[in-house]
């Protein structure tokens, strides 16, 4: 059954050679200026035999970032830097999209440029959870500042511009993040959403920002070519809403009428990178991705086993593998010749260096493609 992960898929006018997803992961192997490395083109080109490779997080602006050498796209520099990261992701055929990041109030004063505190939509600080500063200690979030109109409008323009340097990189289209408590979520929960202008109160307000957004980014690529990313079932980083199902399910509409290049949903289960039991009010992704009129990819605690029968039940069309890809670089080759996974261990996954990162074997009997 698990064939199923191996017959192609049209996504965004392109036609991908399997269903197997790298979905994002934050390794922070970039330079301190956000420039991607030569260790990144070989840790994608170890993992270029998924059909689609989501990039990590990768932010729009400095004041969009809150961790070490999170890679950019707002710099010539990192434009360059991207280059042979693409060719090396894009070698077996896969299509490369970038993940546009804004961590809104997920940030700290001590690393924005201008040292004050975090843009978000209200002034409200996260509670239940530590930032880790670059030293690896834990601090409280601290109160952000309310964006004003103006700074809504700087930060469209910061996602379209970002939308293009990665285009002039090579990328096949970009991935909104819109998940795990960062910016979109952010203005989709009233937890962290308490504006009384046209981006608060409603449904129709809170998914506002997302909507201008895709308006900035139809100006300079096609829509076809832009995925969005929600958690809707994680309350990861304070993200409560009473009625989340109403504000999704907008989010996933708009995403449908604007025709973006699939929908991709962190399943029930998983806050951020983590297994969580599941909370009271959470939302099936099979209800979600009924909404929407395209192909749907499913990220979340899976297996070959489980990812096929996501497939074969309609639920999704394409399945991402988070962990499982960390440690199994050759993932789609085990997965189809049924080899054993190597085990993922914790060592190295936000360090700067090789290990835990790009020393991970392959099976002997992988031997990569070349398209
Ligand atoms: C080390 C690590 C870094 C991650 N970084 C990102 C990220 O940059 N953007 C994102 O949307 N999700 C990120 N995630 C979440 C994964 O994309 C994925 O949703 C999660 O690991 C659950 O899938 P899995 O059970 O297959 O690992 C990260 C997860 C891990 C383990």
């Amino acid at each position: 059954m698990t064939q199923r992960l191996f017959d192609p898929v049209l996504v965004g006018g392109q036609l991908l050679p399997n269903r197997i997803v790298l979905p994002p992961l934050t390794r922070s192997r970039a330079t301190s200026d956000g420039v991607p490395t030569p260790l990144m083109a070989k840790y994608y080109r170890q993992r270029s035999g998924a059909g689609l490779i989501v990039a990590e997080g990768t932010v729009v602006s400095p004041q969009g970032n809150a961790y070490a050498r999170v890679p950019g796209l707002y710099s010539r520099e990192q434009v360059q830097g991207w280059k042979p990261v693409v060719e090396a992701a894009k070698s077996q055929g896969a299509a490369f999209y970038a993940q546009l990041w804004h961590v809104g109030r997920q940030a700290h004063s001590m690393v924005q440029p201008d040292g004050l505190a975090p843009l978000a939509p209200s002034p409200i600080p996260i509670t239940g959870w530590g930032y880790r500063t670059p030293e690896g200690k834990r601090v409280p979030y601290e109160t952000p500042r309310e964006l004003t109109r103006e700074g809504i409008r700087e930060i469209l323009g910061q996602f379209a511009d970002a939308a293009a340097n990665a285009m002039q990189a090579g990328f096949d289209g970009v991935e909104l993040h819109a998940a795990n408590g960062y910016l979109f979520d952010q203005f989709f929960n009233r937890s962290s959403n308490q504006r009384i202008d046209e981006y608060g109160g409603s449904v129709e307000n809170r998914v506002r920002f997302l909507n201008e957004v895709l308006g900035a980014l139809a100006q300079v690529i096609p829509l076809n070519r832009v995925g969005i990313r929600l958690s809707p079932s994680s309350g990861w980083m304070d993200m409560r809403d009473p009625d989340k199902r109403s504000v999704y399910s907008e989010a996933v509409r708009i995403a449908s009428r604007r025709g973006l290049a699939y929908l991709h949903l962190v399943e029930p289960g998983i806050e951020a990178s983590d297994d969580v039991d599941l909370g009271e009010d959470w939302i099936p992704s099979g209800e979600l991705a009924a909404l929407f009129d395209g192909p749907v990819i499913v990220t979340g605690g899976h297996t070959a086993e489980t990812a096929s029968a996501q497939i074969v039940a309609g639920v999704a069309d394409m399945v991402g593998f988070g962990r499982l890809f960390i440690s199994n670089p050759d993932l789609p080759h085990r997965f189809q010749h049924g080899t054993e996974l190597q085990e993922a261990h914790a060592d190295g996954l936000y360090s700067d260096d090789e290990l835990g990162y790009t020393d991970y074997p392959c099976h002997p009997s992988y031997a990569p493609s070349r398209s």
